[in-house]
């Protein structure tokens, strides 16, 4: 859903840079032009106003986001001023809107326009009214706010109401123009800005949270190693209605944090990485370290805070491996041919093609161990980087040769708990839904569910 709304905006957006210019564009701006990134590549009012373009090329001028700190309190009211300067300019314009950092083409709280400026939505031409969150909002000059004659600087101020509850860090994005009161779109300069806001005191989970049971992330059988993906399953681990997915946002040093919307997992007493939150349910990754054995698990709700709150202390047997395939809703094996198309039956997954015999696949999964060089959980691989321990691999019963195995290890660019295979397919496997398993430090992969399609 997120994702095709994401590409729509970008085609609208794009096709308007080549719109002609019909509007009264002193009346305010009619598209997104605040310099977000996912907002049709980052577009500024320099679309436009080009004579002096990229933005922020004149240094004598400059704008800013003035907040009284760079922290909000969720459903607290802020005021906002933008202020913009240049020594030769005499009229004046500005475009502002606040995003979800982790995903900037999600509005972030509400805008209550001040005097001189107006709040509008959407990316399209008109910039109609706003409908609510997560849809972006803008505030934006109006035609008096535009001062023309007044020299040096001016000033806007407005309200924002952050949503009223911890979303994590939220970016303010503003394009400015000090322009030169000429009545057309030559001899303006545009700068922009951005600042990030943390949350503060935001952490107000009330009630005590419930670990029922702690799976697998893959097969969501009980088998869990150091490396692996994994869930918590139990109760009010967050507000009932609200989910939180960790992004590059929220990473901290790199890495996938180890607290996300106020929860935090503790394991053999480390804390976990932790990749989504709901009120049900924690993804996390076990620590590279966690020993093998009974250890204990906690779920502890606004961590390190006067108002923190623990679960009972549950326990989870952890062994050297855990070794799954993630599946298509437990059908086929996730996977993918070398050029990354998704291997499943269509009538599991639309779009979805067989494996041909003599191809080399991709699979993916979790729990496989420790690779060389180590990453630590929660770390993204930056490049390659192979299993420790050596794997068998069956494929319909049959043992694959070691040159068919051309890969086995973290799943470049990915967090450290994806582990992937790139195998041959042999000339004489069976077609059909054939059935693989991976063995690894004596453990094999549950066969329930892991088969591919093989044509
Ligand atoms: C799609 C093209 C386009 C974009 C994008 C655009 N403008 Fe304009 N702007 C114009 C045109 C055309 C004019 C001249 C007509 C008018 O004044 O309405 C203009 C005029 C102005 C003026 C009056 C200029 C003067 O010298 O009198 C201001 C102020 C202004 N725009 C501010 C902005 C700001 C601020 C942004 C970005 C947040 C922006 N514009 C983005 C096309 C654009």
């Amino acid at each position: 859903m997120r994702q095709t709304a994401r590409i729509s905006r970008f085609l609208i957006a794009g096709a308007l840079l080549g719109a002609p210019a019909l509007f009264a564009f002193s009346t305010g701006p009619r598209s997104a032009v605040s310099g977000v990134p996912t907002d049709g590549g980052g577009g500024t009012c320099a679309n436009c106003h080009r004579t002096f373009a990229p933005a922020n090329s004149d240094g004598s001028g400059m704008l800013e986001i003035l907040v009284d700190k760079l922290t909000y309190t969720p459903g607290v009211k802020k005021k906002i001023r933008v202020k913009i300067q240049h020594p030769d300019a005499s009229r004046w314009g500005f475009q502002f809107t606040a995003r979800e950092a982790s995903d900037t083409s999600r509005g972030a709280g509400s805008l209550t326009a001040g005097d001189n400026n107006v709040v509008r939505c959407g990316a399209t031409i008109g910039m109609p009214p706003c409908n609510g969150e997560p849809e972006p909002q803008f505030a934006q000059h109006t035609q008096p706010g535009t001062f023309a004659g007044t020299r040096v600087g001016v000033e806007w101020e407005f309200d924002w109401t952050p949503p009223a509850n911890e979303i994590g860090d939220i970016t303010f994005y503003a394009a400015g123009n000090a322009a030169n009161n000429g009545g057309t779109n030559a001899d303006d300069r545009i700068y922009t800005t951005k600042i990030t806001l943390k949350a503060e005191g935001a952490c107000n989970l009330a009630r005590k949270p419930t670990v029922r049971t702690i799976v697998n992330g893959a097969s969501f059988s009980r088998d869990l190693s150091p490396n692996v993906f994994a869930s918590v399953l139990g109760l009010d681990f967050e507000v009932a209605g609200r989910s939180r997915a960790a992004s590059s946002g929220d990473f901290v040093d790199g890495a996938f944090p180890q607290q996300l919307a106020c929860v935090a997992v503790e394991i053999g007493g480390r804390r976990a990485p932790i990749t989504y939150v709901q009120t049900d349910q924690i993804n996390f990754q076990v620590p590279v370290s966690t020993p093998s054995g009974a250890v204990p698990l906690t779920v502890i709700l606004n961590p390190g805070r006067p108002n923190e709150v623990k679960s009972d202390v549950a326990t989870v047997t952890v062994n050297s491996h855990a070794p799954a395939f993630f599946t298509f809703s437990g059908k086929s094996i996730a996977a993918q041919t070398s050029d990354f198309k998704t291997i499943a039956n269509a009538a599991d997954v639309p779009g979805g093609v067989p494996a041909r015999r003599g191809d080399v696949v991709i699979l993916y999964g979790t729990g496989f161990g420790v690779s060389e060089p180590v990453y630590q959980a929660g770390e993204i691989a930056s490049g390659q980087a192979r299993l420790r321990d050596a794997v068998t691999i069956t494929v319909g019963g049959t043992t694959l040769a070691a040159a068919d195995i051309l890969y086995a290890g973290l799943a470049p660019g990915n967090i450290s708990g994806l582990q992937q295979f790139n195998i041959r397919i042999p000339q004489s496997a069976a077609t059909g839904n054939v059935a693989i398993a991976i063995t690894v430090g004596g453990v094999t992969t549950a066969s329930a569910g892991a088969v591919l399609p093989v044509q």
